[in-house]
């Protein structure tokens, strides 16, 4: 079980396009499949440092067949792993019934659909879709140890998930669903990206940044086939949320960092290019990750019992004090902000927004220096439900105005500092953080 889960592992994460043009086709094709890539495996670097699998060949279907019912199994125990969360303080409090929710809902959405994204209210967006890594995949959101390590709770996703209300579950969808009733795409179960019910939450857990120009076509081929998709008139949100695996598996192994710095470059560019010129009326909120050294500093404030797991799942944060290593992370960063910014990505129904919501997370979810567990999940990898909520609530406040840092204590609760569209600001921002 656990060589299959290795395996899995292995083929999730060395699973990745070639080139644009073949990209289109490739994603035709496995789209019924699967949301990954096949490539043959060979047990010696390709030449750029990344391993590849024959196993995809012949194994692909056995292995989603074991992620899905490793998926199926555990999730027929979700009432008790629910209550175990909740027990140690990893669900978010449920809101009781006589509270209402905390913005004025009226006006929240235009009469008529505007023509123009700086008039876009939150009740218009008809279409949300998340694409990244396991954060909105939402894996082991709730798991308790080996065996539920990589079950995906795509329903709780901040970005992506839909299930249940904002009571219970405070995701992006679950608010934007009370400004418009009929809003579509995001994931109504906990499954894998294969299974229809993920809609357009098609994170995959361990994505790369280089693998996002396939996932976006992945995400487009979706949405031009689903007919409730009208894609001249609706307007459509995508939340973005990668780029920790690039940095904690990715870049340490490479001996050429320019050429890196340079591939994630046009790999950026061209996903976006691709999102702009195939989905119309398109609104993307991009979350900026952690510098590098507010990633260390949130490695070093791990707590004990999650310390010894760091290397497993950031094995290249050693390397960090190496100059190199440390300056091209820092590029990495700087360069997604800078290429998410840039003017061609800004026209009349097309916007990129910038999201600093994770700057100082090390020192916002600490408490005397050790991060506060009830953020993470059990794997210390993840966030918790509770994590994603105040996530949620971040990129909810994040898309009226810039994140404001004094109000630190409300931070870390899910309905402080609640910010809502007002006769003032009825509109989504759409010029990001430039910092
Ligand atoms: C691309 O798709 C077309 C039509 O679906 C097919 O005829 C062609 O063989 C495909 N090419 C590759 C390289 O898969
Ligand atoms: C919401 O705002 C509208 C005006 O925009 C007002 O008439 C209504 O009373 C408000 N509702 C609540 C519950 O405050
Ligand atoms: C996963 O398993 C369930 C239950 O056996 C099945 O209904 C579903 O179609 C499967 N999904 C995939 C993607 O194989
Ligand atoms: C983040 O932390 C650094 C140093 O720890 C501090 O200088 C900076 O002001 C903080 N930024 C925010 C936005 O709080």
């Amino acid at each position: 079980m656990l060589l299959l889960l290795i395996l899995t592992l292995l083929s999730l994460t060395r699973s990745r396009p070639e080139s644009g043009v073949e990209i289109v086709n490739l994603s035709t094709q496995l789209l019924d499949q699967s949301g990954f890539k096949q490539l043959p495996f060979r047990l010696k670097p390709y030449n750029i440092g990344v391993y590849y699998t024959k196993l995809d060949d012949r194994l692909r279907q056995t292995l989603l067949d074991v992620r899905n019912r490793t998926q199926v199994t555990v999730l027929s125990k979700i009432d008790s792993l629910l209550e175990h969360n909740a027990k140690i303080g990893r669900l978010q409090q449920p809101v009781a019934e006589d509270y209402s929710f905390p913005c004025n809902l009226s006006k929240g959405r235009s009469p008529e659909p505007p023509s123009h994204i700086t008039r876009l209210r939150p009740g218009d967006i008809d279409i949300v879709a998340a694409l990244g890594d396991s954060t909105h995949a939402g894996t082991g959101i709730l798991a308790l140890g080996w065996r539920d390590l990589m079950t995906e709770y795509r329903g709780f996703s901040y970005g992506g998930g839909g299930i249940e209300s904002w009571r219970t579950v405070l995701t992006v969808p679950n608010i934007l669903k009370l400004y418009n009733p009929n809003l579509y795409g995001y994931a109504v179960a906990h499954c894998l990206a294969v299974d229809p019910n993920s809609r357009f939450n098609v994170a995959e857990p361990a994505l790369y940044l280089l693998d996002l120009p396939f996932q976006a076509h992945v995400l487009i081929d979706r949405l031009r086939k689903d007919p409730k998709v009208d894609m001249a008139k609706h307007w459509k949100m995508i939340n973005i949320h990668v780029g920790p695996n690039d940095v904690c598996t990715e870049l340490c192994h490479r001996d050429d960092l320019e050429a890196f710095l340079r591939t994630v470059k046009s790999v950026m560019y061209e996903t976006f290019r691709v999102l702009r010129d195939n989905v119309p009326r398109l609104l993307i909120n991009f979350v900026i990750q952690p510098e590098i050294h507010d990633m260390l500093n949130t490695i070093h404030k791990m707590p004990q019992d999650c310390k010894g797991k760091t290397i497993f799942f950031c094995h290249c944060h050693p390397k960090y004090d190496k100059s190199h290593f440390y300056n091209a992370a820092e590029r990495f960063v700087r360069m997604q902000k800078e290429i998410a910014s840039m003017p061609e990505f800004q026209r009349d129904d097309f916007a990129i927004v910038n999201h600093g919501i994770l700057r100082n997370i090390s020192d916002f979810w600490s408490k005397n220096g050790v991060l506060d567990h009830t953020f993470m999940a059990n794997d210390c990898i993840h966030f918790s439900q509770k994590g994603q909520a105040v996530l949620t609530k971040l990129l909810w406040n994040s898309m009226f105005a810039p994140t404001d840092f004094r109000f630190t204590e409300a931070w870390s609760h899910p309905f402080e500092h609640f910010l809502c569209p007002n006769a003032e600001n009825l509109f989504l921002r759409t010029k990001g953080d430039q910092y």
